[in-house]
């Protein structure tokens, strides 16, 4: 074992969840080392530590591995944003294809299917339609790596075109209100810069088109980000949910998959907790002319609760966190021939899957999605069905 603070030289194996490289010390101990590559060779200085799980920073980058690329930011890594604008794009989606099935069988202890494609974005820069940017005291940016404090920049690559010079012109000309302001831009490049929380924030909706449905979303209420993807997800989501007689969606926002669903099935019950989010959904029910929606603005928990009906799918879509506790075998009682389950958090999704497993369902397809490249993060999207 390496005594603490010692420098080492190391090679780096894989990228871990959280983003970190990954190497192992000759004693066994595994270091995360933050911004390198899969076959990088580094001098690092180990941080104090346990005797299995170590951290360590690059004190030296001795060669750089096959994985390594330049980024393109000029605030990359000291910017809270992304973590892999050094690694090269496919290096990226191999990252992310292990980052998946390691969670579903580490965590959730399930068998995944042999396969788990990931779906690469189809331009690993400008693909972003939404994003926040804190504004404080004349500075416009994003929050640096592990701090509160204001990392400024007035240029983003990762957002697409028409949100970067949105960025660059709120910079030029900072808001003189401090706070949290949201950058989305709508289909046809249409763009809202609007202060999140504030009295009197713009209620004028933007439009999202996908899948052949037209979504139209109050700024502040959640929407899918990636604008070069929308359309492959969408429908995914809605060739895995199938058709039928009835389908309850959990988490149903703005109606992103909704609209589809109603076309699908006969009857379909929509839960969502946003007020607003609730609002724009039974918005764009009416703009699509479909009335065989129960729009439930409530928690999911309180639906659940009361739920006595069976439906043929259900549809969720959590937030990061994944299912409230409890949730999850709940969600099995209700008699579904098929969950479809899409997450943002491969250790959640696991860890909820996992639980749905145990009350008689089967995982039978999961796939990837890079909504978020230079970034470890993965959406993912997981099809259960009844033994
Ligand atoms: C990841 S978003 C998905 C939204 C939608 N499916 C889409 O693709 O645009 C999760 C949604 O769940 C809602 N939500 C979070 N917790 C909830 C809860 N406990 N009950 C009901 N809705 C909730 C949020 O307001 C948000 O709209």
């Amino acid at each position: 074992m390496i005594a603490e603070s010692e420098t080492v030289e190391l090679r780096i194996d894989a990228l871990a969840a959280g983003g970190d490289g990954v190497a192992r010390e000759t004693g066994g101990r595994v270091v995360f080392v933050p911004f390198t590559a899969p076959g990088d060779r580094v001098d690092v200085v180990i941080e104090p530590g346990g005797t299995r799980f170590a951290r360590g920073r690059v004190k030296t980058l001795l060669a750089s591995g096959p994985a390594r690329t330049d980024p393109l930011c000029a605030v990359f890594g000291s910017c809270g944003g992304c973590a892999w604008q050094h690694v090269a794009y496919d290096a990226q989606l191999a990252a992310k294809r292990a980052i998946l099935r390691e969670a579903l069988t580490r965590i959730g202890g399930l068998a995944p299917p042999a396969e788990i494609p990931v779906i690469a974005c189809p331009s690993p820069y400008g693909y972003r339609s939404r994003t926040r940017v804190v504004v404080a005291g004349g500075r416009v940016g994003y929050r640096r790596r592990r701090s509160n404090a204001l990392c400024a920049t007035a240029r983003c690559p990762v957002l697409v075109p028409a949100l970067d010079d949105a960025l660059a012109a709120l910079a030029a000309r900072p808001p003189h209100e401090d706070g949290e302001w949201e950058l989305a831009a709508g289909d046809g490049g249409e763009v809202r810069v609007t202060r999140v929380g504030a009295a009197g924030e713009s209620s004028r909706r933007l439009v999202l088109a996908a899948g052949g449905e037209r979504i139209e979303r109050t700024p502040g209420v959640f929407a899918q980000a990636n604008a070069l993807l929308l359309d492959v997800l969408a429908r995914a989501v809605v060739r895995e949910a199938g058709a039928g007689e009835t389908a309850l969606e959990l988490f149903a926002g703005a109606g992103f998959f909704t609209l589809a669903l109603a076309r699908r099935f006969t009857r379909v019950v929509a839960v969502e907790g946003d007020a607003r989010a609730a609002a724009d959904l039974v918005h764009n029910l009416a703009a699509a002319d479909l009335h065989n929606v129960d729009v439930r603005a409530e928690p999911v928990e309180r639906v659940l609760g009361a739920c006595r009906t069976a439906h043929d799918v259900v549809l969720l879509d959590p937030p990061r966190t994944g299912l409230p506790r409890g949730l999850a075998p709940r969600v099995a009682t209700l008699g579904a021939r098929r969950l479809v389950y899409l997450s943002c958090d491969p250790a959640t999704l696991a860890r909820d899957l996992s639980e749905i497993v145990r009350t008689g369902y089967r995982l039978e397809h999961v796939e990837g999605f890079d909504l978020f490249p230079q970034t470890p993060h993965v959406e993912a999207l997981a099809t259960l069905v009844a033994d």
